[in-house]
């Protein structure tokens, strides 16, 4: 289902968060966190080193567009915030980016994205930056971007007292009203640039899109995933500027 609609009115149309039980049971975490795991996609093998997430579904949501061009980045500047393992620099490096920003607060996902696009874009001639950094907190100066992806750790409930699940998974809200007040007060954004942001009813998607507004940005709904189990997923395309 793809549908626009965007400004104040999209807060209605989004459902609240699922309840609390609910949530913590479907983001149980995997036993598996502190081992080497794979990751396959695209004919692509990743090892995915301790404490980096597994990508899943809802990541998968971005890493296709990405690659396919439904999110646009050939011969624009790109910055995939949160790149944990680095399928989107992967996968944009592909697409033709021109720039790719692999951003994670997490030093060892930012080295498994260095080497994966190394390994894997070779042959592609997108500029690679890697940058470990809190939000754009550390981000160059004077960089503007075209595209920013995220796959933000959204989850509403603290499902895991565990450091690395709730970077991962579980920081919520907040996270997402720094990542837009930063955006604007730093004017990283192109004047025709966009971010995609995913997360579902398992997070609070009205306070987050309350955010994206309160922060001057125009969110819009670009895509809506039902998985069948409740869990409804949200592609969100925000741009720069007064709400319409
Ligand atoms: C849900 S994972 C997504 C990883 C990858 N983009 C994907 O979709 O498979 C969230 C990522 O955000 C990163 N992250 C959490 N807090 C962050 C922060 N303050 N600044 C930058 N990255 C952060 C985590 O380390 C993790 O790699």
């Amino acid at each position: 289902m793809d549908h626009v609609t965007t400004g104040p009115s999209l807060l209605d149309e989004l459902p609240p968060p699922l309840p609390a039980e609910q949530i913590i049971a479907l983001n149980q975490p995997r036993a598996d966190l502190r081992s080497e795991r794979r990751h396959e996609w695209n004919g692509w093998v990743f090892d995915v080193p301790p404490g980096v997430f597994l990508p899943g579904g809802t990541s998968r949501m971005i890493h296709d567009r990405l690659l396919d061009g439904r999110i646009p980045v050939a011969g624009r500047r790109y910055a995939a915030m949160g790149v944990g393992l680095g399928v989107e620099a992967v996968a944009a490096a592909h697409a033709g980016a021109a720039e790719i920003y692999a951003v994670d607060v997490h030093p060892e996902s930012v080295a498994a994205a260095r080497r994966h696009h190394a390994r894997l874009a070779a042959q592609t001639t997108g500029r690679f930056v890697p940058v470990v950094a809190d939000l754009f907190d550390g981000f160059p100066d004077g960089v503007e971007l075209d595209v920013v992806t995220f796959n933000p750790p959204a989850v509403s409930q603290t499902v895991s007292a565990d450091p690395d699940v709730v970077r991962n998974v579980c920081v919520g809200a907040p996270l997402l009203a720094r990542f837009f007040r930063q955006l604007v007060e730093r004017d990283l954004l192109a004047p025709d640039g966009e971010v995609f942001l995913v997360a579902s009813n398992t997070a609070d998607l009205r306070t987050i899109i309350r955010h994206a507004l309160d922060a001057g940005l125009t969110p819009a709904v670009e895509h809506v995933h039902d998985w069948q189990d409740g869990v409804l997923t949200y592609l969100f395309r925000i741009r720069p500027g007064a709400r319409a």
